[in-house]
């Protein structure tokens, strides 16, 4: 979705707010821009990527400035639309995430008034709006115009002659980074990074003035302090070492993700009351969604705690009779279904948790207490080792619950886990890649992973995937088999060991070509497979651990090898802030 940077300092902004832009390119976007103040306000802007009009952007004198990388709402992506957006005379910029509510009525009222504007979007109202309150000061002329909106925004703002940011927050992220004489503001910390660590996040309601000497924050009309926090991920961390993807980079981290995160929480206390919980509801999306499916699993099997998942984009609508605990699960922490979904449980008077991997993130601050995962940035828009972070949580919790039930397989989970990324995909991927559907199916705590390896596969290989709990093929799927549709059946020892065989005997009598994910040594599987491969698991979580990690390795080189945009599938956002 898309991204934010400003920068007001003493070095060149525009050299600033482009590599900024660079770094927030793996959110999504199709079209960006900057716009710097000189003497007068001098804007850039145009569809496609940063790359291509990089030089120009560029050369824009100034040290004050603001950028956007646009993903499309209101209005078809081109040259127009994209952001900054002025105000009539251009005296006044603005970038702006999130959604303007009731726009229409305001631009039809500020048409009447006699503003030109000048794009389709939501977000030029902004520029107007902030236009009509301006007499010289930037901050009151904002204070002044906020009120008006209905919905949601991180916005930045210029003006010609203050030299100044100033920044506003409601529902959407925003974090300003506090440099030596300069100050950043981001919709994450990620094109910050390289600059300083110590880092303010905005909270609801606040606006900002940014200068080169400090930052002054006002909520509802007062100055309020809000802490200022150490960001612990290194610049290191946003490159990609040596890989071709970050895609790839983070599939071998996690083996240290997976025993950070666990490290991490035993140093932690789990709540009290978090021990005594008698029923809990998920909600969560996409890959955070398949976490949570696990996550329900495990409860009910395990610790005996019935468990309620709900995609959060339907909670938030229909939301279930509730009065017990609402755990929200996202890597990003600002998925606005999810964030919804977790004020709904507030708003019911039910306990929340909250597990995300962004410090700082809007989640956290909604949520009554928050579990971290130490996956440290992801930047490849497919999630992977933020997935297995989420489950490092996740596991851990059940642990802890259930009197220690899964700590000595946790130890042993990293080793499963750097086993699983040595495996070779090379016949899997010659048998997926020129495929138009391929079905992934497993049963229990498999079809989860199932269901995450069928996303992963369609999300970066293009390649029609659905993920299927094996015993509901019969009932529709079936009718899609043939030799042209390889199925990835996993298939490891445990209570449907047999009737899983049976299942897969089937399959492969319509023809469809097997791949099957079993354990080293099952020669009976073997026999049937037409390419097998071999997990090192040897028990429920390291099952569930690699049999993801083998999956994600072939979507990723099935992906290659057709030659994707692995890291920024297209029409897909890293982080998805609007409903
Ligand atoms: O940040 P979140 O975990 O809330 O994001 C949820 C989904 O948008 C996300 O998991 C998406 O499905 C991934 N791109 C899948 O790889």
């Amino acid at each position: 979705m898309c991204g934010i940077i400003g920068y007001c300092g003493l070095s060149q902004a525009a050299p600033v707010l482009v590599k900024g832009l660079r770094r927030l390119e793996y959110r999504g976007y199709d079209s960006y821009g900057i716009a710097v103040s000189n003497r007068d306000i001098a804007v850039s802007k145009r569809q496609g990527k940063v790359s291509e009009g990089e030089r120009d952007a560029r050369s824009i004198r100034g040290k004050i400035g603001i950028g956007h990388t646009r993903w499309a709402t209101h209005g078809v992506p081109n040259d127009r639309n994209a952001h900054p957006h002025t105000d009539c005379r251009g005296d006044i910029a603005i970038v702006h995430n999130g959604i303007i509510e009731n726009y229409a009525a305001l631009k039809r009222d500020l048409l009447e008034r006699g503003h030109t504007f000048r794009s389709d979007t939501d977000s030029e109202v902004i520029s107007h709006l902030i236009e009509e309150h301006y007499t010289g000061d930037l901050m009151k002329a904002v204070e002044d115009a906020l009120p008006l909106l209905e919905g949601s925004y991180a916005i930045l703002a210029i003006a010609r002659g203050e030299k100044r940011i100033v920044a506003a927050r409601q529902s959407s992220p925003l974090v300003i980074g506090m440099g030596d004489q300069e100050v950043f503001a981001a919709s994450d910390m990620t094109p910050i990074l390289e600059y300083t660590e110590r880092a303010v996040f905005l909270e609801d309601g606040d606006i900002a003035s940014l200068d080169p000497r400090g930052v002054v924050i006002r909520n509802s009309g007062r100055v309020v302090v809000r802490p200022t926090e150490l960001i612990d991920w290194s610049f290191d961390d946003v490159k990609k070492g040596g890989f071709r993807h970050y895609m790839e980079k983070e599939i071998y981290e996690q083996p240290e993700v997976f025993s950070n995160t666990l490290r991490t929480l035993k140093r932690e206390e789990v709540p009290k009351w978090l021990r005594k919980v008698k029923r809990i509801s998920i909600v969560s999306c996409g890959t955070s969604f398949h976490s949570g499916l696990l996550f329900k699993y495990l409860l009910e099997e395990i610790c005996r705690i019935p468990a309620r998942l709900e995609f959060a984009s339907e909670f938030k609508y229909f939301p279930p009779p509730l009065s017990e605990l609402v755990v929200g699960i996202t890597q990003s922490g600002e998925t606005a279904d999810t964030i919804a979904a977790i004020k709904v449980a507030k708003s019911y008077n039910c306990p929340t948790l909250a597990v995300t991997n962004v410090l700082g993130s809007s989640i956290t601050r909604i949520a009554d207490h928050t579990f971290y995962t130490q996956a440290g940035p992801e930047i490849s828009v497919a999630a992977t080792k933020s997935f297995i972070a989420q489950l490092a949580v996740l596991m851990h919790i059940v642990d802890e619950l259930s009197g220690g039930t899964l700590t000595e397989s946790l130890e042993r989970a990293n080793r499963a886990i750097e086993e699983t990324l040595l495996l070779d995909m090379e016949r899997a991927v010659a048998c997926c890649q020129d495929a138009a559907h391929i079905f992934f199916v497993g049963r229990g705590p498999l079809y989860p992973v199932a269901l995450e390896g069928a996303l992963k596969m369609k999300e970066i290989s293009y390649i029609h995937a659905e993920g299927y709990a094996a015993g509901e093929i019969k009932h529709g799927p079936f009718a899609l088999l043939s030799e042209e549709t390889p199925v990835i059946a996993l298939c490891t020892p445990g209570p449907t060991y047999n009737v899983m065989i049976s299942n897969i005997r089937e399959m492969k009598a319509r023809g469809t070509p097997m791949i099957i994910l079993g354990e080293d040594g099952d020669w009976d599987l073997e026999e049937i497979a037409d390419v097998f491969i071999s997990l090192p698991s040897h028990d429920l979580v390291t099952r569930i651990l690699a049999a993801t990690v083998a999956l994600q390795l072939l979507a990723y080189h099935t992906a290659e090898a057709l030659g994707r945009d692995i890291d920024k599938p297209r029409n897909l956002a890293k982080s998805v802030t609007v409903e």
